[in-house]
């Protein structure tokens, strides 16, 4: 495995499969400790700096508590109406004010690419947490951790990834991931909403089958995995295109009922109409599981960035 000493977490392609089986055993460490007792010193001293200049609920609040699971602290922008950014500061000024201050950075910004950006102006290390419809590295790492967990294995899986496979950044880096382990790949989505080509050509120059389409019943048919996603309302430029988008794809409990087997469910959260309130308590609704996983995954991930596990 590589050492993440001092590395930025900015892509899901810079992972290789040693990378990834090394966070699991790390994340799976820091779970079993957290069984223990409630927070560990390996951070302490160590302050970790949130910068979220898109809404957030998950990230950055699993973030911030696994910064203090582990003994350290944290600061955070706030708001960005608060903070100088409202006064015309730019990004690139306000990430080499806040590495003063911080031992490590967590950015969430709508602009694409602006988390390497971040990372090229400072020297401590920068944690992509969404860089507009770009990428969105940690959370494809506490996807894969939940699979590994519900599934038992990563190999040779089926998974149907449905909804917004344009704008959705969790999808553009989960499938890098995903792609270490020779997955089948089905992409259900609307025609306006398909994965980017450049995504889908990558894909297929690394060996992996890759099956474009609509129908999201015949997909799941012979999926191990569905990975539900959000219609990215915010990315769209007029309102009148979501509109004729949203509810495209909807699991109730009468697409549940039509499966021939047990199937494992996973979004990346938030939902909107795309999985009813009745689908949570089906044994394969995973969601609730895999947003407590990100403790674990986050954890890990600052540990290593920060030099204290390898
Ligand atoms: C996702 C995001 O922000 O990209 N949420 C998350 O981080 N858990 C997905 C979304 O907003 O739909």
């Amino acid at each position: 495995m590589g050492n993440f000493k001092g590395k930025d977490i900015l892509h899901g392609n810079q992972f290789t499969k040693k990378d990834v089986d090394g966070i699991i055993r790390n994340a799976s460490y820091f779970e079993k400790e957290l069984k223990k007792k409630d927070s560990l010193n390996l951070l302490k001293g160590k302050i970790l700096a949130t910068l979220f200049f898109e809404p957030s609920t998950r990230t950055r609040l699993s973030f911030e508590a696994a910064m203090q699971r582990l003994g350290g602290g944290v600061i955070s922008l706030g708001s960005v109406e608060s903070s100088s950014v409202a006064k015309g500061e730019t990004l690139t000024d306000t990430v080499r004010t806040v590495s003063q201050y911080a031992d490590v950075i967590v950015i969430r910004h709508p602009r694409l690419g602006s988390a390497k950006e971040a990372a090229d102006a400072v020297s401590i290390p920068v944690i992509n947490a969404g860089d507009g419809a770009g990428q969105h590295p940690t959370q494809a790492l506490l996807d894969v951790y939940t699979i590994h967990k519900e599934l038992g294995s990563l190999k040779n899986l089926t998974v149907s990834l449905v909804g917004d496979l344009k704008y959705g950044r969790t999808v553009h880096a989960l499938v890098e991931l995903l792609s270490l382990f020779r997955a089948k790949l089905y992409f259900v989505s609307p025609d306006l909403l398909r994965i980017p080509e450049e995504i889908i050509s990558n894909l297929r120059g690394k060996g992996i089958e890759v099956v474009e389409t609509g129908d999201m019943v015949e997909a799941t048919q012979t999926s191990d995995l569905i990975y539900m996603t959000r219609i990215q309302k915010e990315r769209f430029t007029q309102v009148s295109e979501y509109e004729k988008m949203k509810g495209s794809y909807i699991i109730n409990e009468e697409f549940i009922k039509k499966l021939e087997k047990k199937i494992t469910i996973l979004h990346p959260l938030p939902r909107v109409d795309e999985i009813s309130a009745e689908v949570d308590t089906y044994p394969g609704a995973a969601y609730f599981r895999q947003m407590r996983n990100g403790v674990f995954v986050r954890m890990a991930l600052l540990a290593m960035v920060l030099g204290r596990i390898p």
